[in-house]
């Protein structure tokens, strides 16, 4: 694969700045948006009068710990335009995640926040490899999910030309793969996945295409399922994070030399990782729940907001910012199997390693008798579907989630395509235990 360091010259100033240069700015920053936070959105100026601080206590980076957290039920509480700091009519747009428990959280950005927002998208292409003139496929979702709309606006103010096909109707994404020979794929990695069976159901040689750069995330994944990815379309697979209540996609992203983590755009965001038990900052290095704090968004500030995200942060490399590890997963996707904590990305870590099943699975938790169990439903490759190679894939994935991870499960090996296809966000896990 090409060496696509960008050139130094292409790069923002702050992506190189010194640590003290970026804190100045992000303590400068986190005073104008606390009050801004307090002055104008009626919900935070509530939470910091309970809580007893002021915008005015902020005095550097260690005091923001004085401030209250905000998690997901305050905007679910607040559905759906409680928590805004400007007048709904200086919105420009609207999205909202889709719900599945509960109301759906509604976010909100001002044209400045778009503006923002573009730049921090264009800056994680740029990371990943891409540059103006390349051919962008996007295959997020657009809609009311951020993935779509803002890799669309971040990949436009690169200078790259847009393809905005969206997720699904996989057949097609194919061929225009073909036909307009994208250099670079915007796509959830378990969706890349899906395309990359129908690039063979084709008879296409997913290596011979024009992808370059993939810029994979809005789920966790493995770096075993990067190289497999990299190896089976001989492209670059980096990592985009985000979340919507933050921004969107480009909150953080690898670069793609290094490919060692995720720099976080600590311009715009502070980190923090904190202890989900007890709420303590912990030092950097530590494995914790990432918290943001918004820098500059105008619309909906967000301030020590709980992400249920577990990673740990690493100082900066490729750029000063610092880094923040792969995520582990989210502490809702965390499986307790008689007292052991598993996360899905743990299974698929050893899924490849078994060289006759295919990259797809899904987690089923049963109940056994009075006792919880994992059955670990995957598929084998067309070339290894009889029944000799099928059981003993199916014992060599229980025995490395044995010895690995440490619990037994059951392993249903199905047909090739007999596990759920991915369009967006993959579903790891089957909650059967209540049916
Ligand atoms: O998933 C934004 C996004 C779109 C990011 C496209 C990257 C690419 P939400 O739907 O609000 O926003 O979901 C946010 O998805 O808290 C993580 O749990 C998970 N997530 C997002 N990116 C990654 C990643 C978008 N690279 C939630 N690795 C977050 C692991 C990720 N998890």
């Amino acid at each position: 694969m090409m060496d696509l360091t960008p050139d130094p010259g292409l790069l923002d100033p702050i992506e190189t700045a010194s640590r003290d240069e970026i804190a100045n700015l992000q303590e400068s920053r986190l005073r104008w948006s606390l009050s801004h936070a307090y002055e104008n959105s009626p919900f935070f100026r509530k939470r910091f009068d309970e809580a007893g601080v002021h915008p005015d206590d902020f005095r550097t980076l260690a005091d923001l710990a004085k401030f209250p957290f905000t998690t997901k039920q305050d905007l679910r509480d607040n559905y759906p335009f409680g928590m805004f700091a400007v007048p709904r009519e200086k919105l420009s747009r609207i999205h909202a995640s889709s719900g599945t428990t509960g109301k759906p959280t509604v976010v909100g950005y001002t044209p400045k926040d778009i503006d923002n927002w573009a730049d921090l998208v264009a800056r994680s292409i740029r990371a990943s490899g891409g540059r103006a003139g390349d051919i962008c496929h996007i295959a997020y979702g657009y809609g009311l999910f951020t993935g779509g709309l803002g890799a669309h606006y971040g990949a436009e103010r690169l200078g790259c030309t847009v393809v905005p096909i969206s997720g699904g109707m996989t057949e097609r994404q194919v061929t225009l793969i073909q036909d307009f020979k994208p250099r670079i794929i915007m796509v959830t990695p378990s969706y890349m996945l899906s395309i990359l069976d129908e690039f063979r159901r084709q008879g296409i040689d997913p290596r011979e295409t024009s992808l370059e750069v993939g810029i994979f995330g809005a789920e966790p994944w493995t770096n075993e399922m990067r190289s497999e990815i990299e190896d089976l379309f001989d492209m670059h697979a980096v990592d985009i994070y985000g979340l919507s209540e933050v921004m969107g996609p480009g909150v953080a992203n690898e670069c793609v030399e290094t490919k060692d983590g995720l720099h976080i755009w600590e311009d715009h965001f502070y980190p923090e990782i904190i202890d989900p038990e007890t709420g303590e900052v912990l030092p950097d290095g530590e494995l914790g729940e990432l918290v943001f704090t918004t820098l500059t968004k105008e619309g909906l500030p967000m301030v020590r907001y709980r992400t249920r995200d577990l990673t740990r942060l690493l100082p900066g490399t490729a750029r000063s910012m610092r880094r923040m590890e792969k995520v582990t997963g989210r502490s809702d996707d965390m499986i307790i199997l008689r007292g052991v904590n598993v996360f899905p990305t743990q299974i698929e870590e050893q899924l490849f390693k078994c060289k006759d099943l295919a990259p797809h699975f899904q987690i089923e938790l049963v109940k056994k008798g009075r006792m919880d169990a994992m059955i670990v439903h995957v598929e084998c490759l067309p070339e290894s579907a009889h029944d000799g190679a099928r059981s003993a894939s199916a014992q060599e994935l229980a025995h490395h989630i044995k010895s690995v991870v440490g619990i037994s499960t059951e392993v249903r090996v199905h047909d090739p395509e007999g596990v759920a296809r991915s369009q967006g966000k993959a579903q790891r896990v089957l909650d059967s235990r209540k049916s």
